[in-house]
């Protein structure tokens, strides 16, 4: 397994491009199944979950033509016009939970699919019960079955479905469906995240009939069947924010180019609390640090109020801020690992339930440290930038799940960084 070794001290300058979307790529990638007719996207991040989702379309039958030169995905062409399968199996879904999101397109295209659940993770339980309800409500029906959800329906139908909880996965799943149902659906609680507004885009420009996306109540209206699509994925929003608390950690100026700030608010909002100076560059942000951050509160929404995704690497931020700081996570029930890894560091961070209170010191110290889940992972390469000495960050696995080369672009930026193959 590969590890990361960071030197800490360096400041970062200069400029990094953002990738494309992972959490759009996936559930845009999977929404090829609603249509016999080719998909043509564009800006897909060479990332192991992309990979994953491929293998997974390839799976089921979905044919798969790269159309960039660099052998990256970067350019795909995708066409399920001769679906073989219509089963997603376990070892695909419990490597990449986003895999689940195959159910509603196969069960409104084809009238059934056999999908492995999904199972927890390192961040939490992570069930799919509000996918499965607004399915069933839909008229699906529904078994469990050795771990698969076997699901069937001659044809769904139009509903009026609540989201208890304003769902990213369960939004996009039962979007998806809808959009070949017979009749009129309505999500209320929908979620609101950009990548579910990019998805209904998508899907509109195949033929569907979504209205209000990215707002709490969408209605979707079925249409027989979808046409094609050409399309290029949004900058990922959680990389760019990656790279902009890297630059305030490091006291530098960065700027992240292809970084939309609309998708950005509360997290750039929370940023310029700390002190460090935020230009809109139009299609970038630009960070310039102003020395030692000042400690504030944060506490984690559904969109568009602070993204759980970048918690993590607020916390890095916050462990070296002056104060402290009342970190609450209230999307998932297990997302402070990276705080132990943290406090090996040096820093001080008390954790009580779902808050976090991070006493800012002076400086961390490098040490060899675990990466659990992606966020987590990322967190760490930051403090690694900061702290005296060396952090060497093992089970980098994860990170190659959601972040594009991240070595090459924060060397780029005069990080001293390298990954060592075992
Ligand atoms: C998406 O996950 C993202 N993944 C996550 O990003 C992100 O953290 C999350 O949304 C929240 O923004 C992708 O888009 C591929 P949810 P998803 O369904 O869809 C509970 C990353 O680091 N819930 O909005 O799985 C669930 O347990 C990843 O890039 C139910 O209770 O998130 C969680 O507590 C991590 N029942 C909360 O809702 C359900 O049926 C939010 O989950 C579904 C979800």
């Amino acid at each position: 397994m590969d590890s990361i070794l960071v030197r800490g001290g360096r400041r970062l300058q200069g400029e990094v491009v953002v990738s494309g979307s992972k959490n759009s790529a996936l559930p845009v990638l999977i929404s090829s199944l609603l249509t016999a007719e080719p998909c043509f996207y564009q800006n897909i991040p060479d990332l192991k979950d992309v990979h994953t989702t491929l293998r997974l379309l390839t799976g089921l039958g979905v044919k798969i033509k790269r159309e960039s030169h660099s052998g990256k995905p970067s350019q795909l062409s995708l066409r399920a016009d001769s679906i073989t399968e219509l089963k997603a199996p376990y070892d695909l879904v419990k490597t990449m939970r986003a895999s689940f999101l195959v159910l509603g397109p196969l069960l409104s295209r084809f009238g059934q699919a056999t999908v492995s659940t999904p199972g927890g993770c390192a961040i939490g339980t992570r069930p799919v019960n509000l996918h499965l309800k607004g399915l069933t409500q839909m008229g699906a029906s529904i078994e469990l079955v050795h771990g698969y959800v076997q699901a069937r329906a001659k044809r769904l139908y139009g509903t009026r479905i609540y989201l208890d909880l304003p769902s990213v996965g369960a939004t996009e799943n039962l979007m998806m469906a809808a959009t070949l149902a017979k009749g009129t659906t309505v999500i209320e609680n929908a979620a609101k995240e950009p990548e579910v507004t990019e998805l209904a885009s998508v899907l509109n420009k195949m033929g569907a009939k979504i209205d209000k996306p990215g707002s709490d109540t969408v209605t979707i209206e079925g249409v027989d069947v979808l046409g094609g699509v050409s399309h290029c994925l949004i900058a990922d929003r959680i990389e760019a924010g990656t790279y902009l608390v890297a630059a305030a950690l490091t006291d530098g100026e960065v700027v992240v180019r292809g970084a939309r700030s609309d998708h950005l608010d509360s997290f750039l909002m929370k940023l310029k609390e700390t002190g460090v100076t935020v230009s809109d560059e139009g299609n970038a942000i630009k960070v310039k640090g102003s020395g030692r951050g000042k400690s504030v509160d944060i506490v984690t929404l559904p969109h568009p109020g602070f993204p759980t995704d970048l918690q993590a690497q607020m916390m890095a931020l916050m462990a070296v801020a002056d104060g402290v700081s009342v970190i609450t996570e209230n999307i998932f029930e297990n997302r402070f690992m990276h705080a132990q890894e943290l406090k090996r560091m040096g820093g001080n961070i008390r954790l009580e339930g779902k808050r976090a209170i991070v006493k800012g010191v002076q400086s961390l110290s490098g040490a060899t440290v675990m990466a659990t889940d992606l966020r987590a992972s990322v967190s760490l390469i930051l403090a690694g930038l900061v702290a005296k000495g060396v952090t060497e960050i093992l089970r980098v696995y994860h990170l190659d799940r959601g972040y594009e080369h991240i070595e090459q672009k924060l060397s780029g930026l005069g990080a001293d960084i390298e990954r060592l193959k075992h």
